[in-house]
Order: C-alpha cells, then structure tokens, then sequence
C-alpha cells in the first residue's frame, strides 16, 4: 500500500478548511496513518522544499509555510500519492480543474491550501521529515473490503 505526504497549508487552517479537506480524502477512501498540528520551522521549511532554493519564489514560499500552523498528514491508499495530486489540482488554482481541491478553494499560486507529495520518492523523503516511526500507525478498517476487490 502507497503512503504520500499532505500539509494543509496556512491559509487553508486560517480559512477554516482543515475539516473539508480532509473529510475529501477520507470519503475517497484513503486511510489517515499520521496526522498533527504543527508549526513549520524555517529550517524544515527550507529542507522540505529543498528543491526550489535558489528560484525566484523560494523566500515567499518559506515565509508562507511558515507563516502560521498546518495540519500535517500522511495518507495511505492504492496509488496514493497520484490519487492526492490528481485531487489537489495544478499547482497554480487559476489553473486547477474544477472540482479539485485548489480549483475549490484557491484563487493564487502562493496561496494554493494544500501540499502533496509529487511522487514516490518525494513521499517517503517527507514523511521522515514530518513525521517520526512513532507518529505513523498500521491498522486495519473493516471497510477495507468495500474499498478494494482483493484482500489487502
Ligand atoms: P507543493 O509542493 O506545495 O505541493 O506544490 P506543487 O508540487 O504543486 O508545486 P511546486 O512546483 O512544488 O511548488 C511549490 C510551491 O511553491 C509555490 N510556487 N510559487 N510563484 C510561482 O511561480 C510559484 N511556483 C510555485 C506554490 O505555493 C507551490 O505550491
Ligand atoms: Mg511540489
């Protein structure tokens, strides 16, 4: 079973999102196996979006994500960390399909709610970032088996 990482940026806990958006990811089926509130450090800002240093938009975006407390989650599910970028949108909310998180509730690339891991690797990178062994549970639902057709 895949695990990806997702943030409730800032501005999604200021606005008062915190419980639609992850009641979406419940409702689709992926199962939360980490979640806290938190305040960003500049340095864990800095190592998690390591990436982008040295872009135009670096220094914002860590004053972003550090501008307030996210909700920090890990989500576990078939394909996971596909199924929460194609539920999240592009990056840029002007752009966002309808119907996806930041087409719902974003207006502006540096305030686009929400964070997901881009890929495998992104994934398990962020969620030893974010979270310690402790932090992160492996439990069963017995909705499992309305979710998926073979035995998980
Ligand atoms: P994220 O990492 O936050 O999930 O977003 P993403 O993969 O869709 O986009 P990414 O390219 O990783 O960019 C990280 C965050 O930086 C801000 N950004 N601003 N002004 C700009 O051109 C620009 N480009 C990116 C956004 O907040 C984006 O989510
Ligand atoms: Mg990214």
């Amino acid at each position: 079973m895949e695990r990806t990482f997702v943030m409730v940026k800032p501005d999604g806990v200021q606005r008062g999102l915190v419980g639609e958006i992850i009641s979406r990811f419940e409702k689709r089926g992926l199962k939360i196996v980490g979640l806290k509130m938190m305040q960003v450090t500049r340095e864990l800002a800095e190592a998690h979006y390591g990436e982008h240093r040295g872009k135009p938009f670096f220094a914002p975006l860590v004053e972003y994500i550090t501008s307030g407390p996210v909700v920090a989650m890990v989500l576990e599910g078939k394909n996971a960390v596909s199924v929460v970028r194609e539920m999240m949108g592009a990056t840029d909310p002007q752009k966002a399909a309808p119907g996806t998180i930041r087409a719902a509730y974003g207006l502006d690339i540096g305030r686009n709610v929400i964070h997901g891991s881009d890929g495998e690797e992104s994934a398990r990178r962020e969620i030893a970032l974010f979270f310690g062994e402790g932090e992160l549970l492996s439990y069963r639902r017995d909705i499992d088996r309305w979710l998926y057709e073979e035995e998980r």
